[in-house]
C-alpha cells in the first residue's frame, strides 16, 4: 500500500477551548461489531460505527469475504454467513495501517479452509505477528510468508481447529480476541487466560451475538476466559459509544490550555479503557464523568474537563493495558505538570503502529522537554506550564503520535510542528475540524488554517 505525500502541521498557542461535542465510534468496538456482523447469521445493523481508514478495511475485507459491510443512510448494514461460512476472496486483503483489523482477521481465517494473502502498510509490515499465529497455529492456521512473521502473509485455516487452553504471554487484547475468535471454529470449548485486564469487547459482544464466553478468576489473580465451539451467531443491532482514544485529545487540550471547559458526551467509560482518564485526575486534573449510563451493553458519560494546574505522578504499570494507546498524550500532558511523571511497564508500546516509547520520547526532547527512557520506563520531567515548544516531531506513520504533538503544540510557548497529519485518517479524520471548532489554533506550510470545516 502507498501512501499519499506527508501532510505536515503546526499547532499554535490557543487562546483558552471551549464547547460541547461528540467524537467518532471506537475503533476497537467497530471493527468487532463488523467482524462478528460476517460471523452471524442474518443482518446486523450498526449504528456509530468509526468510518476512518482502519475500520473501513475492516468493512472492505468482510465484503471481500462474502459478507458484504453496505452503508444505508447513517447505518451500516452487514449480511453475515454464520460461523465458518465466508467465502474465499478474490485477491489479498490489505488492512493499511490496523494491527487489530490484522489481528482479529487471522483469529476469523483460522476456521475457514482456503489461503487468503494479508498485506498492509509499511508501519503494519513491522509489526509482530507471531504473538497471534503461534497460538493459532497450534490450533491447525497454516502460515506461509517470506518475512517471518511480519505481513505480507498469507493464512490458511481448516474447518474444524484444535482447541487450547493458553496462557497470554503479552497482555493484548488482539491476542486475546484472535483466539477467541478462532476458538469459535473448534470443537468443546478454547480457554485464555490473562494475567492483566486487557480491554474486554470482544467478550461482551461475542455474548450479545449469542456466543457462550465465560470469565472467571482464576485464584491466582488471573482472569480464565472459555468460550464454547460452533455457536450460532444471530445478526444484532449494535450502537457504538464514542471513542475515549479519540476523546483523550480533546480533553488532555482542555486541560493543558488556560481557561479551557470542554465536554465530550457518550464516551466509552468501560473501565477497561478509563485509565488515562483516571491518571488526569490523579495529576489533580478537573476532569469528570457526568450523566454516567449504559448504551449498548458498555457504560458510557458525558467527559468534562476544565484546565487547571498539574503535578506529576507515578503511573503504576498494572494501569498500561487500560490507558495503553493513551501514553504519548499522557506524556505531552505530563510535560506541562510540576514535578516528573513516571510510566513503567511500557514494553507493548514498543510494538504499536511506530515504536511509541522511542517517537514519544524524541518528540519532547525535540521540543524542549527534558525525558529519560529505562528499559520500558519513561519518565517526563514537567515544566511546570511552560513547554518550550519550537520543534518539528518525526510521526513514523502513527496517528497517535501526530495527534498527541498537536496537542501539546496548543499550550507550548512556540508552536510544534508534526512531520505528517495524513496517518490521523486511520482513527481520527475529524480531529482537526473539532479541534478547531474548540478554539484550537494550527497552520499548514501552505499558510491555510484548518478550521471546523477541515
Ligand atoms: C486493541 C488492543 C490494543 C490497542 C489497539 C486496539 C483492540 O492492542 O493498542 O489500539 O481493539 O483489541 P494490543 O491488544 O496489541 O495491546
Amino acid at each position: 500500500m502507498s501512501h499519499a505525500p506527508p501532510k505536515p502541521l503546526t499547532a499554535l498557542k490557543s487562546a483558552s477551548l471551549h464547547g460541547r461535542l461528540s467524537v467518532p465510534g471506537d475503533k476497537s468496538i467497530s471493527h468487532r461489531a463488523l467482524l462478528f456482523g460476517a460471523l452471524s447469521l442474518g443482518k446486523t445493523r450498526i449504528e456509530g460505527l468509526l468510518e476512518a481508514e482502519d475500520v473501513l478495511n475492516t468493512a472492505k475485507s468482510v465484503t471481500a469475504l462474502g459478507a458484504p459491510a453496505v452503508k444505508k443512510g447513517d447505518i451500516w448494514e452487514v449480511t453475515g454467513r454464520g460461523v465458518g461460512g465466508l467465502n474465499k476472496p478474490d485477491g489479498p486483503l490489505d488492512f493499511g495501517n490496523s494491527g487489530t483489523g490484522t489481528r482479529l482477521m487471522m483469529g476469523v481465517l483460522a476456521g475457514h479452509d482456503f489461503p487468503v494473502e494479508l498485506v498492509g502498510d509499511a508501519s503494519l509490515s513491522r509489526r509482530p505477528m507471531a504473538r497471534v499465529l503461534d497460538p493459532l497455529k497450534t490450533m491447525g492456521l497454516e502460515v506461509d510468508g517470506e518475512n517471518g512473521d511480519r505481513l505480507p502473509l498469507t493464512v490458511r485455516g481448516m474447518c474444524e481447529l484444535v482447541p487450547i487452553e493458553y496462557v497470554l504471554p503479552v497482555p493484548s487484547a488482539q491476542v486475546k480476541s484472535a483466539i477467541l475468535l478462532a476458538g469459535l471454529h473448534a470443537e468443546g470449548e478454547t480457554t485464555v487466560i490473562e494475567a492483566e485486564p486487557t480491554r474486554d469487547h470482544t467478550e461482551r459482544m461475542l455474548r450479545f451475538f449469542g456466543a457462550e464466553v465465560i470469565a472467571t478468576p482464576d485464584g491466582d489473580g488471573r482472569t480464565r476466559i472459555t468460550v464454547k465451539g460452533n455457536p450460532v451467531l444471530q445478526g444484532r443491532d449494535v450502537k457504538v459509544p464514542a471513542d475515549p482514544s479519540s476523546a483523550a485529545f480533546l480533553i488532555a487540550a482542555a486541560v493543558i490550555v488556560p481557561g479551557s471547559d470542554v465536554t465530550v458526551d457518550g464516551v466509552l467509560i468501560n473501565p477497561t479503557r478509563t485509565g488515562f482518564y483516571e491518571t488526569l485526575r490523579e495529576m489533580g486534573a478537573d476532569v469528570t464523568f457526568e450523566n454516567e449510563r449504559e448504551e449498548g451493553g458498555e457504560p458510557v458519560a458525558d467527559i468534562r474537563a476544565r484546565y487547571c494546574v498539574l503535578k506529576g505522578v507515578s503511573v503504576p504499570p498494572a494501569r498500561a493495558p487500560a490507558m495503553i494507546d493513551e501514553y504519548p498524550v499522557l506524556a505531552c500532558v505530563a510535560a506541562f505538570a510540576t514535578g516528573d511523571t513516571v510510566m513503567r511497564g511500557l514494553a507493548e508500546l514498543r510494538v504499536k503502529e511506530s515504536d511509541r516509547l522511542a517517537a514519544t520520547a524524541a518528540g519532547l526532547e525535540a521540543n524542549g522537554v527534558s525525558c529519560v527512557t529505562e528499559g520500558d520506563t519513561l519518565t517526563v520531567k514537567g515544566c511546570n506550564v511552560a513547554v518550550p515548544g519550537g520543534g518539528t516531531v518525526e510521526t513514523h506513520l502513527d496517528h497517535r503520535i501526530a495527534m498527541a504533538f498537536l496537542t501539546m503544540g496548543l499550550a507550548s510557548e512556540k508552536p510544534v510542528t508534526v512531520d505528517d497529519t495524513a496517518m490521523i485518517a486511520t482513527s481520527f479524520p475529524e480531529f482537526l475540524g473539532l479541534m478547531g471548532g474548540l478554539g484550537a489554533r494550527f497552520s499548514s506550510p501552505e499558510g491555510a488554517v484548518p478550521g471546523a470545516d477541515a
